[in-house]
């Protein structure tokens, strides 16, 4: 029986490779899937089959079936082809087809809250700065006043690809790169993807989305943060926003804090949304500024998070599964 399923399958690919019209892909189809068709044949011989040996024939006979499907496909498109190549050499057109449906496509809901940040930052003035994903400790950690062997290490889990070398855990590496680089003043904004060494569940992924901020001259101050924060906070979720400013600590920043949005007339409360903070002198002197000279502010925020608020996303796993059902919905942005 083995033997005739792959007799039948060999001629139906064969025929099916030298059919040259329609009607011909029809009568194939009849012959060999149709209800009186070769394996219709096949599969009533199964009745005399012992019992057990009836679901592996059945399985095969719908392995065959299937792969004869994938053959027909073959065939029409194949002649399609063919028919609009003839047409085409021939100088005929039919301009009655309908034109091909083409679909909007749109950018991906991290990338959309990535823009509005970003273009909201650039008209303060901001540029864009970039820095690498693999990371030496010094500009992730050292640099930034998190010493080897500080507690301060234990609230980023990381991943260390050689003694010394790390998947950066935070954007703010780039603050450091900005800086050794380049003198003051500085006010750029760094977006970019993080690691943390997490499982996965609904609120977690090892990989996740950042944006920094940094403005460094002689006097950017914490009223200049506020202000900044409240235009990103408007162009994020819109005039309603409310901030609250909370003490927090960062190692790199001195005072630092914590901000919460809250929308009117909305039962959510608080909801944390970023840290920021004034450039601690010995970030500053780290990267060589004279911290005497010059004073500025940083904020970092996470994408996903942004996202998961402004949209009501309940899994943070949803962002990464490329399920068009999902990011269908957010069908703006590359319009
Ligand atoms: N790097 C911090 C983190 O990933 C976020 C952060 C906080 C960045 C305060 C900053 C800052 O620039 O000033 O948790």
């Amino acid at each position: 029986m083995q033997q005739e399923l792959k007799k039948i399958e060999a001629e139906a690919r064969r025929r099916l490779e030298l059919v040259s019209d329609a009607d011909g892909v029809a009568l194939i189809r009849s012959e060999v899937l149709g209800k009186k068709g070769s394996i219709g044949g096949v599969l009533r011989g199964m009745g005399k089959l012992p019992a057990e040996e009836r679901p592996k024939v059945g399985q095969l006979v719908n392995e065959v079936k299937a792969r004869i499907e994938g053959f027909i496909t073959d065939a029409v498109s194949r002649l399609d082809n063919m028919a609009e190549s003839q047409a085409l050499e021939a100088g005929r057109f039919d301009l009655t087809r309908p034109g091909r449906q083409v679909e909007f496509g749109a950018a991906h809901p991290l990338k959309q809250v990535e823009r509005d940040i970003l273009s909201s930052l650039e008209r303060l003035g901001f540029t864009v700065a970039d820095g690498p994903q693999v990371e030496h400790d010094w500009y992730n950690f050292e640099a930034l006043n998190i010493p080897e062997d500080h507690p301060a290490r234990d609230m980023q889990d990381t991943f260390f690809l050689a003694p010394r070398v790390v998947l950066r855990t935070h954007t703010s590496n780039v603050q450091i790169r900005t800086m050794v680089k380049r003198d003051p003043p500085v006010r750029i904004v760094a977006p970019g993807m993080v690691f943390r060494k997490d499982d996965v569940d609904q609120t977690h992924s090892p990989v996740f989305h950042q944006i920094e901020g940094l403005w460094i001259d002689e006097k950017a101050n914490f009223r200049d943060l506020k202000g900044v924060l409240k235009r990103l906070a408007i162009s994020m979720f819109g005039p309603d926003a409310e901030l609250r400013f909370r003490p927090s600590f960062f190692p790199f920043t001195e005072p630092s804090t914590e901000v919460d949005v809250r929308f009117k007339d909305s039962k959510s409360g608080w909801l944390e949304i970023l840290g920021a903070g004034m450039v601690d002198p010995a970030v500053l002197e780290a990267v060589g500024y004279d911290p005497e000279k010059v004073q500025g502010f940083a904020f970092g925020l996470g994408i996903e998070r942004i996202a998961i608020l402004r949209w009501g996303i309940d899994d943070i796993r949803t962002f990464y599964e490329n399920d068009t059902r999902f990011l269908r919905q957010f069908g703006r942005g590359a319009l």
